[in-house]
């Protein structure tokens, strides 16, 4: 909570002005009833007109006070607040940018857009409601009482014992409310985690006919987020006429005890409105209380994120053999730590060689470039880029090593220049040898305004085959050491994939490749090919040489002969 409140430091002067300016705001509208007391009760039996008017203007400047400094404070207030919010809101992103991989499988993507839109909207409200009611309710509260004193003290007898009547109903209905905010966060990473799974698959909903399932499937968390909702306000509902009822059954002894005992009509004409004065006190109390309550919890889960440590550590590592772009000593690796998704990893690449890595669909291939990547770290053994552990290299100078076009890889919705160069700043020269050797050139040449196409959200207005060769234009414009394509030939037949790679071998000779497939015919040529089944490592060699000795490679290839070219 405290992190939280240090973004309130820079705008602390604002929130000052506003805390002070409510607080004479607060001070005037307190006066106000006095005023009218002593107008009715002392100054008209006298008959004094000239004091009447004064004490009327005197009435007049304490009302407009109130009213502007009530005003000016509360958009004060709202200045800070939002102000704080998007200092908060901003570095929490950052961050988000930055975490590790496996911190964001820990907290997960919906919690995560949840705690950066409704968490720091409720942490917004928290700042926000204090800095207006914080003075204001206990200045009408606990001034309310003691202004009631001095203008009748049998009638502030009667107010102060419907107080603790009052203050036990707030507390006990407000304390019952709380525990269903918190489950409304939850129920509300739920709506959002529905709502981003059917967005992005949406296609496949359709496809599958499975839009009613969907909507059921929404309807059921939207409904248990209502619920939750509703059960809360029902409880938070019973403030208001049940502390208005104890207040007005108070009233009710006011004006018998007045009429009975009290000096004068103005008395409790002016004790009936601090009675509505307490109230509105208390309420905003109440209503604090709740909104910190739900803010704590609020400010709790975004502190959870801003405190991940999400720094790679950076030691020193024994190297590698120095002549091998990419080696795997003996890598084992579990995402969660239970079992192992690879298993005893050996392979050595040389510098502007080929490695092909095949394997059925969840056989641990991405995973190899999760740990190359250093996405993840691998449980034992080490992985070695240049001769160097990768744990002893800074992730940047690391990742700078790669190109990398990865599996379902997103475009954004921008040209398609801006796709490929990606704020790089890449010479045209680069940009336009990148397309002509992922075989993008033809189908870019075709589009309205070529490489100043605009593509849309999600690329929709681009066919799968035309996504993955931008994507592997975008890996290739940067020139990089380290070329990774993770099944991104898998949309395209088998001769624009044939002459993609006859254009990666000729245009870019020096480069060390990394090709993911499902097909053998896109790895056959490979200086290594890797087989994979189930995290282990089932072969390694070329083409000619897993042929003759390993089996499962030999049976994918004879599958895959008939339509192979
Ligand atoms: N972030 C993750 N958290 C937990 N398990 C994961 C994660 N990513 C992958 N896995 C699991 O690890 C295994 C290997 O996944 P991987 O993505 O490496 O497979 P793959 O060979 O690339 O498959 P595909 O051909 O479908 O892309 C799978 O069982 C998968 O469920
Ligand atoms: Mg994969």
């Amino acid at each position: 909570m405290t992190k939280t409140l240090n973004y309130i430091r820079p705008y602390g002067r604002t929130a000052a002005w506003a805390v002070f300016i409510k607080f004479i705001g607060s001070l005037a509208e307190l006066f106000l009833p006095l005023l009218l007391d002593y107008i009715i009760d002392d100054v008209v039996p006298t008959g004094d007109l000239a004091m009447v008017l004064w004490l009327g203007l005197a009435m007049l400047i304490c009302s407009l006070a109130a009213m502007f400094g009530n005003i000016w404070a509360n958009r004060l207030s709202v200045i800070a607040a939002a102000r704080m919010t998007h200092d908060l809101r901003y570095d929490l992103f950052k961050k988000i940018s930055y975490l590790k991989s496996s911190q964001v499988d820990e907290i997960t993507v919906p919690s995560l857009v949840s705690r950066l839109t409704s968490d720091s909207y409720y942490v917004n409200q928290m700042v926000a409601r204090t800095l207006r009611l914080g003075v204001r309710a206990p200045i009408l509260l606990i001034g309310g009482i003691i202004m009631t004193f001095i203008v009748d003290v049998y009638l502030a007898c009667v107010l102060l014992a419907c107080v603790p009547f009052v203050i036990i109903a707030v507390v006990i209905i407000t304390k019952k409310s709380i525990p269903y905010y918190a489950k409304k966060q939850a129920c509300s990473d739920d709506m959002v985690r529905a709502m981003q799974e059917n967005i992005s698959g949406v296609r496949i909903i359709r496809a599958l006919s499975k839009t009613e399932y969907e909507k059921g499937r929404f309807r059921g968390v939207s409904d248990r987020l209502g619920a939750t909702d509703y059960s809360a306000k029902k409880v938070m509902s019973l403030t208001n006429p049940l502390a208005t009822l104890i207040l007005n059954l108070g009233l009710v002894v006011v004006i018998v005890v007045g009429a009975l005992m009290s000096d004068g009509a103005g008395s409790v004409l002016a004790v009936l409105t601090y009675f509505t004065m307490i109230l509105n006190g208390m309420l905003g109390l109440s209503k604090i209380f709740v909104v910190i309550s739900q803010g704590v919890a609020s400010a709790d889960r975004i502190e959870k994120v801003l405190e991940k440590d999400e720094r790679l550590s950076v030691g020193t590592y024994p190297e590698g053999d120095g002549q091998y772009a990419v080696q795997f000593d003996h890598v084992n690796f579990s995402y969660n730590g239970v079992e192992n998704n690879l298993t005893d990893i050996n392979l050595a690449l040389k510098r502007g060689g080929t490695l092909g890595i095949i394997g059925a669909t969840g056989s641990g291939k991405t995973t190899v470039i999760n740990l190359l990547m250093r996405f993840y770290d691998a449980g034992s053994g080490a992985v070695y880029v240049n001769g160097q552990d990768v744990r002893s290299v800074p992730p940047e100078e690391l990742r700078s090593h790669f190109g990398t076009a990865f599996q379902n890889d997103f475009l954004m919705a921008a040209t398609v220049r801006e796709n490929i160069d990606y704020g790089r700043n890449l010479p045209q020269e680069n940009i336009d040898k990148a397309v002509d050797s992922a075989q993008a050139r033809q189908f870019v040449s075709a589009l309205d305004g070529g490489l100043d196409y605009d593509i849309a959200q999600k690329a929709a207005n681009l066919s799968g085959g035309q996504k993955q060769r931008l994507t592997v234009a975008r890996a290739l414009a940067g020139e990089p050491e380290i070329l990774i394509l993770d099944d991104a030939s898998s949309a395209l037949d088998y001769e624009t994939d044939a002459a993609l790679r006859r254009a990666l071998a000729e245009n870019y000779p020096q480069t060390t490749k990394i090709i993911i497939a499902q097909r053998v015919s896109s790895v056959r040529q490979a200086d290594v090919i890797l087989v994979l089944d189930d995290g282990k490592q089932i072969g390694l060699g070329t083409h000619e040489q897993l042929l003759q000795n390993c089996e499962e490679y030999a049976l994918i290839y004879k599958a895959q002969m008939g339509e192979d070219v």
